[in-house]
């Protein structure tokens, strides 16, 4: 039975060196029965079944064609198996071919050479003379080479993830403005390519050279790649001398670099560097201190210790810089830069080393048969969490479960999912869907069902329900928001926070955000490369390589790394079978530990959403995005729903320029449609400013006919209120990208009269105390009551018109709506309201005041090449 052993224990075996000890894998266990006795293969004959059929089709996809063919060979192999001894070494090459097919992977060669005192240097503090140069959040300031440039990007990628404020510039014949009302704006500058800063024309670069001492700001610079080799060539200026176009090998940190923070020296890298074209340093001066040190890949330096990146104090010109001798495809150089940013900017751009990582397992009974756990798999579950509570304090893993699934596997898998009961007070709990369907499929009703099948289940088994946590197949419902989900995990599960990948998208990570709506937190989730269907080291996409590029520095390692708080969602399959996640998971936190100085931690969900919003408290807040301009949001949200439902175009006002005469008349054209009235604010929904916006899409969507009801193509709604409100716009942009825009403009001082009378006809107290003339010539010294009165008629304003069935009512001198032949409906009493005109004196002055508005108007509506209304020319003579 040797190798039938050999085929069941091929798993990954982790053999990282840390320090002086070695640790053991996550993968040691072998499969186990109930009490704890090893099971040979003939115990599991279907996954030597699963595994033999996989031999022969190189997928462990199934299809009825592979079962054919596999049940044909099994009987084959079957009949020979019980002929001869010779047959039977045939059956086991067999049982090997499969083995190889899940062949033990190689073993790490991670090292990590420097785990003892390792002490983390304290943050600069800006001298106090200094210390309040700078405005409150400096930024940084980025030279590129142009807009596109591959560096400039990487560095825009980091900054961006690590949420930190820039300004990215392409460097032309002069600076940007540095200060603004004598404060520097900018903590840290950094060349995307330093020779770039060698050749600034001498006055300009006295003036950033002077910005930097004078608010003791420091310099980042990246050196270019060259095609001709510089062999000892002097940096313009400095005691500096450069050798480019190396190839390196053997990297290292400098342990006693000031710069290292959240860095930390782990050791000597052997794996190969990128590129073939780095710089080296030498310096001549005492004001240089290596950061990071190589070897040479050519003989003839083999001996010699070369600096890939410096750091220069200072004592030379007064000024810090660091300089990189490569580029950040180096995965160290990136958290490097990280460091250097915060050393440079005397810790005003820096980091926290806090990282709060949870684990969910998502669907805990959730998978096929035949790559689900079993119970030696739970075992190395529990091991595995042990090992990482020595290295993550609190660290538990987070079980979601649909109890539909339960006890759904093989004889053995169940056996596991009932250990993993068993031990149900090591693990957080949260409810998941009853039988794993996607909410947006479903109405509130059937979901309060399915969460409550799923809750008696947690009853049943003893499992907590009060984590206040829960997350969706596919983030279905989620994001794009599917209220009836909402509304039944608060009144099931009472849940405040869940997570999603897709919030505002999936792509790009970096970008993913945090919301919260109707009091439910939704943090953002990294992925982890690990998926249902990766649950095998020789399976995985692009090899194991792949995983441990992605773990040792690479794209798994860097979420933890850029985000303060990291969820990532794993499955059932990723803990049975080769234990992917333990390797994963044990794996890159043993990195993290190694090269970084960041204190890990694990704490529940909820106190996980609590941290994550004080954190980042702007981004309570949600921006509801259109959910047509990704494949993945339209394939979640709920069925009839369309953005045909969306209105083509806004009027946004102002208030008292005609808005509801334009809305009444446009609504009259037989292909425009106009929103359903609302019962609190009448024909307007005032959806994008205020409180109605956190009401959700769904709400909004509903003032509007399903297009198949309607043969109006237009839809439309006109909120005089978006054209004051301060998030109008972006909230706009993202909702609704192709709207169009309608805004009425109408001499400002008749608006102003307007609105004046409007405010006296609804009792406004100031209007009634004082005479339009003493409102509009208010000054900083009359009573707050009326300078506010005063302040409402400040606006700005643009146009644009429409024609429609209408007719001139004398009586009412307005246009109104011809409801038949003879007959015209005009609107309200509130509009078009009968007062003395203006005095002239009042007009005369209103006309000076807004002259430069009026101005500036003009040139705008020509500029982008709209006619300037007649009341506008009048103005102007
Ligand atoms: P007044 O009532 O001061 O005359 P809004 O609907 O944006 O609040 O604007 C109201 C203003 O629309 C009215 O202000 C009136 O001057 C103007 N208006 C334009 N066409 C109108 C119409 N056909 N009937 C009524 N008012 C109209």
């Amino acid at each position: 039975m040797e190798s039938e052993q050999t085929l069941l224990s091929s798993t990954p075996v982790d053999s990282y060196v840390w320090g002086e000890r070695a640790w053991e894998g996550p993968h040691a266990g072998h499969p186990t029965s109930q009490d704890g006795r090893k099971l040979p293969l003939i115990c599991r004959p279907w996954r030597l079944w699963h595994r033999a059929t996989l031999c022969f089709t190189g997928s462990r996809k199934t299809s009825w064609r592979r079962y054919i063919l596999g049940a044909v060979i099994l009987v084959i192999v079957v009949v020979i198996y019980s002929t001869s001894e010779s047959s039977r070494r045939t059956f086991m090459s067999f049982v090997l071919c499969s083995s190889l097919v899940h062949g033990r992977p190689p073993e790490s060669s991670f090292r990590c050479s420097n785990m003892a005192n390792t002490t983390v240097p304290h943050l600069r503090i800006p001298p106090k003379a200094v210390e309040n140069k700078l405005r409150e959040d400096p930024k940084v300031l980025l030279f590129t080479e142009t807009q596109y440039s591959k560096t400039g990007k990487a560095i825009t990628n980091i900054l961006a993830a690590n949420r930190i404020k820039y300004k990215m510039e392409v460097l032309g014949k002069s600076l940007p403005g540095l200060t603004n009302l004598s404060r520097g704006k900018y903590g840290t500058v950094v060349f995307e390519n330093f020779e770039r800063y060698l050749q600034i024309d001498s006055w300009n670069r006295e003036l950033l050279d002077k910005y930097l001492r004078d608010y003791n700001v420091g310099l980042l610079g990246f050196m270019p790649s060259h095609e001709e080799t510089q062999v000892g060539a002097k940096l313009r200026g400095f005691p500096l001398y450069v050798h480019t176009n190396m190839a390196l090998e053997n990297i290292s940190l400098n342990n006693e670099n000031p710069v290292l923070q959240l860095t930390r020296a782990g050791g000597t890298i052997t794996d190969s560097l990128p590129g073939t074209d780095w710089t080296v340093f030498t310096p001549d001066d005492a004001t240089y201190v290596p950061l990071e040190w190589a070897y040479s890949s050519f003989p003839q330096y083999s001996e010699e210790r070369l600096i890939t990146a410096i750091l220069d104090k200072g004592d030379f010109d007064g000024i810090s810089r660091v300089l990189f001798g490569s580029n950040l495809d180096f995965w160290l150089h990136r958290l490097l830069f990280l460091d250097a940013l915060s050393y440079l900017s005397l810790g005003r751009i820096s980091v926290s080393l806090d990282r709060y990582i949870l684990v969910d397992i998502d669907d805990i009974f959730v998978a096929k048969k035949g790559i689900r756990m079993n119970a030696g798999d739970v075992t190395a579950l529990l091991e595995s969490q042990k090992r990482l509570q020595e290295m993550v304090p609190g660290w538990k893993f987070n079980l979601g479960f649909s109890g539909k699934y339960y006890q759904n596997g093989y004889p053995e898998e169940n056996v596991g999912d009932m250990a993993l009961l068993e031990h149900v007070d090591d693990f957080w709990w949260f409810g998941h869907m009853w039988g794993h369907t996607q909410p947006h499929t479903l109405t509130q009703e059937n979901l309060e069902k399915q969460m409550q099948l799923n809750k008696q289940f947690a009853w049943n088994h003893n499992i907590p329900t009060d984590s206040g946590y829960s997350v969706t197949p596919h983030h279905s419902g989620v994001y794009p928001v599917h209220e009836p989900l909402y509304d039944a995990w608060k009144k099931v599960w009472n849940v405040r926070v869940t997570s999603s990948e897709e919030y505002p998208h999936l792509y790009p990570a970096r970008m993913r955000r945090g919301f919260i709506h109707r009091n439910i937190m939704v943090l953002p989730r990294q992925t982890c490369g690990l998926y249902t269907h990766t649950v095998f080291i020789d399976k995985y996409p692009g090899g194991r390589a792949m995983l441990d590029a992605s773990i040792h520095g690479g794209e798994l390692f860097q979420t933890i790394v850029f985000n303060p708080i990291s969820i990532y969602m794993t499955h059932l399959s990723n803990y049975g079978n080769d234990r992917l996640a333990l390797y994963t998971f044990e794996s890159v936190i043993k990195f993290v530990k190694c090269w970084t100085n960041l204190n890990l931690r694990t704490v529940p969900p909820l106190q996980l959403g609590e941290k994550y919003f004080h954190l980042f408290p702007e981004e309570r807040d949600p921006i509801w995005g259109y959910p047509c301009a990704d494949r993945r949001h339209m394939e979640i949200w709920a069925k009839g729903k369309t953005c045909e439902q969306l209105p083509k175009f806004l009027v946004i006002g102002p208030q008292k320029t005609g808005t509801t005469a334009l809305y009444t008349f446009l609504a009259m054209h037989p292909a425009i449609m106009a929103n359903y009235p609302s019962p609190e604010t009448f024909e307007e929904i005032q959806f994008f400013n205020g409180k109605n916006y956190y009401k959700g899409i769904d709400w909004y969507m509903k003032f509007f006919p399903v297009p198949a009801n309607s043969s109006s193509k237009f839809l439309f709604e006109k909120s005089a209120t978006y054209f004051e409100g301060e998030m109008v716009p972006e909230r706009v942009k993202a909702l609704l990208p192709h709207v169009k825009l309608v805004i009425t403009i109408i001499p400002p001082s008749k608006r102003a009269y307007s609105w004046y009378h409007h405010m006296r006809a609804h009792s406004d107290i100031t209007s009634l105390q004082f005479s339009f003339h003493e409102v509009i010539t208010a000054t900083e010294k009359t009573p707050r009551q009326l300078r506010n009165l005063r302040n409402k008629l400040l606006y700005l304003l643009k146009l644009t018109s429409s024609k429609c069935i209408q007719r001139y009512d004398k009586r009412k001198g307005f246009f109104c709506q011809v409801v038949e032949e003879d007959r015209t409906k005009c609107l309200g009493r509130g509009k078009g309201r009968i007062y003395p005109p203006m005095n002239e004196s009042d007009a005369k002055l209103l006309k000076e005041y807004y002259q430069p508005y009026n101005i500036a108007l003009e040139k705008l509506l020509t500029r982008l090449d709209y006619p300037v209304p007649g009341w506008l020319e009048d103005e102007l003579q």
